[in-house]
């Protein structure tokens, strides 16, 4: 959109991503993405497999495969696993018959750089030189096309050499053609890298607190709306991501916390560990508290009634499931023998059934199948339940018809708002039984 000169090649090893990318409808929901992509798509944004020849043709190529958690081996459960990065680094060594820009986009521990920059000069033809950049992604789902125009900042860190800042200067090129010049922060490859995994754990960290004292208050009164206000009115710590939940999801912070932590056992600095160790421990905390307190306002018991659970999503505006503390809801609620009534706008079904079925949540597959029945209307979702558990702060949640909503469920009808979004006194006096977080 900003760049008509360039073209942009996206290539993926998935043909049937690709062909998704091509299509009507694309293979996620982002707010503004669908415009731009079918503006530019054939203009100069192409989707292709054919990652050969987007590698030849390319002067700059931007690695943003993913970095999951590994699953198995040494650093199980935390490391971050760069199986694919590594890969893409190998591909691009193998068949670069020029030089080349290599643009490290994937969230990767701190010295990946090195690490490309490694197997590339290890592998590479004669005559072909590589350059290794990181350029991390601060993108939040839902808002990602607004972020991507409005930065706060674009950060680039290079090898402290002059080919590096050569390297330095044709990326920045890209970002001029939108980004002001004093937002492009230079650093050193190491300094990026850790930054990205530094800006997620200061975020998240600042969700554990607010919800830390979300327990406070539900204790001794105090209400952490106002406490958060009150709080976020020093213009030194500021308002933002200060929104007391049933938990933070997503695909990036407990991710880049929990290999921040591995990165600081293997640095050998145990205190740094259990420091950032700790906004996790009380992410979990803060989920299981939501989880138990629905079980125990229902009388101690759910095993055969009937729940509703609104939003399924790991927060508004998109259909990732990443992380969602709503699976964690939604486990704890089966494994007590409760049926669920699912109803997101944008979840897919198929994605719903996939994580609840996952053997993370359940060595019964069968069983959560017929627990569970997903909606697509909110009004249905709710027949003849006993409660309402909000885990996604979507919109339309909030201008419900509650009356309409109450009349068909089972009384005494409860709603837990885990995301705070309704008018609790409206729906106390239509009759429902309010519980939420950090108020008591
Ligand atoms: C995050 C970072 O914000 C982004 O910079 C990085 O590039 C990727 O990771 P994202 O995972 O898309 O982005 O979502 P974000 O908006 O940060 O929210 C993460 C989680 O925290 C969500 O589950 C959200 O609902 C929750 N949250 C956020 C709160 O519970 N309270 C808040 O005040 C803010």
């Amino acid at each position: 959109m900003q760049c008509p000169h360039i073209k942009v090649t996206v290539v993926d090893i998935s043909a049937h991503r690709i062909s998704q990318w091509n299509s009507e409808k694309l293979p996620i929901y982002e707010p503004g993405l669908d415009d731009i992509v079918k503006k530019r798509r054939n203009v100069n944004l192409f989707f292709s497999t054919n990652i050969e020849e987007a590698i030849q043709e390319a002067d700059l190529i931007f690695i943003s495969v993913n970095t999951p958690t590994k699953t198995f081996g040494v650093g199980k459960g935390r490391a971050a696993d760069l199986m694919y990065v590594e890969n893409c680094a190998r591909t691009i060594a193998q068949v670069s018959t020029s030089d080349k820009i290599v643009v490290e986009k994937s969230t990767v521990p701190v010295r990946a750089a090195e690490s490309i920059l490694k197997i590339l000069s290890a592998n590479h033809k004669p005559n072909v030189k590589f350059q290794v950049l990181s350029n991390p992604e601060f993108l939040s789902e839902g808002v990602a096309v607004e972020n991507l125009l409005n930065a706060d900042r674009v950060l680039i860190g290079h090898e402290e050499t002059a080919d590096g800042l050569w390297a330095f200067k044709e990326l920045s090129k890209v970002y001029l053609n939108w980004i002001p010049e004093e937002k492009i922060l230079r650093t050193n490859t190491w300094s990026s890298e850790l930054t990205k995994l530094g800006a997620n754990a200061f975020l998240a960290q600042r969700i554990s607190s607010i919800n830390s004292l979300s327990v406070m208050c539900e204790v001794t009164g105090a209400d952490v709306s106002e406490v958060a206000k009150g709080i976020g009115l020093d213009s030194r710590i500021g308002p933002k991501f200060l929104q007391a939940s049933v938990g933070f999801g997503g695909s990036c912070f407990q991710k880049d916390l929990l290999n921040l932590v591995y990165i600081c056992e293997c640095l050998n600095i145990p205190q740094v560990a259990v420091y950032w160790q700790q906004v996790l421990d009380m992410n979990d905390y803060q989920k299981s508290r939501f989880s138990n307190k629905i079980i125990e306002s229902l009388f101690n018991t759910v095993t055969g009634k009937r729940i509703t659970m609104f939003g399924f999503a790991f927060k508004k505006d998109t259909g990732d499931t990443r992380e969602s503390p709503a699976i964690h809801v939604a486990k704890t609620l089966l494994d007590e023998g409760a049926n669920l009534n699912i109803y997101d706008p944008k979840v897919e079904p198929e994605q719903i059934k996939k994580d609840l079925t996952h053997p993370y949540v359940t060595d019964n597959p069968e069983n959560v199948i017929k627990s569970i029945e997903i909606h697509n209307d909110p009004y249905t979702a709710a027949d003849s339940t006993h409660a309402i558990v909000i885990c996604t702060e979507w919109d339309e949640f909030v201008n419900l018809d509650y009356e309409k909503i109450y009349e068909r469920m089972i009384k005494p009808a409860f709603i837990f708002d885990g995301r705070k979004i309704l008018n609790h006194e409206v729906l106390a006096t239509i009759g429902f039984q309010v519980h939420t977080i950090g108020k008591r």
